[in-house]
């Protein structure tokens, strides 16, 4: 098709100096901070209000690079146990750090997942009550395998919310990353553009989510506003 942009995959992990700082910096962390936010009132509305598993549960972030959607999700329910991993020494360091800062408690562990890393995460089936990542999934070199990791770690009847920016078509693309990345410049800009070109469309995502253990009936393929999509499953 004419007007379809051909996804450019990005490298899997995040741990140049540049990267982090320009995900650290002032400027986008302000304008990340309203969108973390509906990622977070997404979260709670998988699970009944006052639902016990967010109140004192375990949740997992996968991917979760300066941890500041866990870091939110400790604010807004400090007895929730949550442990966040991401491949990248630098990330969790900056993690850890901000964490600190923020007087919350989260267990930051470097771990890779996936074929390049550990295909198996050190957790037992059935560990988490929740379990999320954002904006990680274009960078995931085998989806299918982080889908089906991510479904044997959760308990059954657990949440799960994977949220990634969507790839609009080819003749979209220059307008959608002006208009969507006009908060970011220099080293954020450039990487916003080049996630957007790695990330799926909505029938790709469905796709994957058919061929992956994920695929269990309650998880389906969403869409947020125009920039986003990903996989949610409600708590039951
Ligand atoms: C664009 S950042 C998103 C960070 C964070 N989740 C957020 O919402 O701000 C993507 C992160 O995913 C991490 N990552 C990519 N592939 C990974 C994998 N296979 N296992 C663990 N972390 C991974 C990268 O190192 C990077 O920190």
């Amino acid at each position: 098709m004419l007007w379809k942009l051909e996804r450019v995959p990005e490298p899997e992990v995040m741990d140049e100096s540049s990267e982090v700082e320009a995900y650290a910096s002032a400027a986008a962390q302000a304008y990340l901070e309203r969108i973390d936010r509906t990622f977070v009132t997404h979260v709670a509305r998988l699970f009944p209000a006052g639902d016990p598993r967010l109140v004192r549960g375990l949740a997992l972030d996968v991917g979760c690079g300066p941890g500041q959607i866990p870091i939110m999700m400790a604010a807004r329910w400090p007895g929730l146990r949550i442990t966040g991993l991401d491949a990248a020494p630098a990330m969790i360091e900056q993690a850890r750090k901000d964490a600190a800062r923020a007087r919350v408690a989260i267990s930051f562990q470097v771990l890779r997942l996936g074929p390049h890393g550990e295909a198996r995460l050190p957790f037992d089936d059935a560990s988490f009550d929740l379990v999320t990542s954002n904006s990680v999934l274009h960078h995931v070199a085998d989806p299918v395998a982080f889908f089906d990791e991510i479904a044997r770690v959760a308990k059954r009847e657990g949440g799960v919310l994977i949220r990634d920016v969507r790839r609009p078509s080819a003749l979209a693309y220059p307008l959608h990353v002006r208009w969507f990345g006009r908060k970011y410049s220099g080293e954020m800009r450039r990487l916003y553009e080049a996630s957007v070109h790695a990330a799926y469309t909505a029938g790709e995502l469905r796709d994957l989510l058919t061929e992956s253990r994920l695929n269990d009936g309650r998880s389906r393929v969403f869409r947020f506003r125009l920039t986003h999509l990903g996989i949610e499953r409600a708590a039951a």
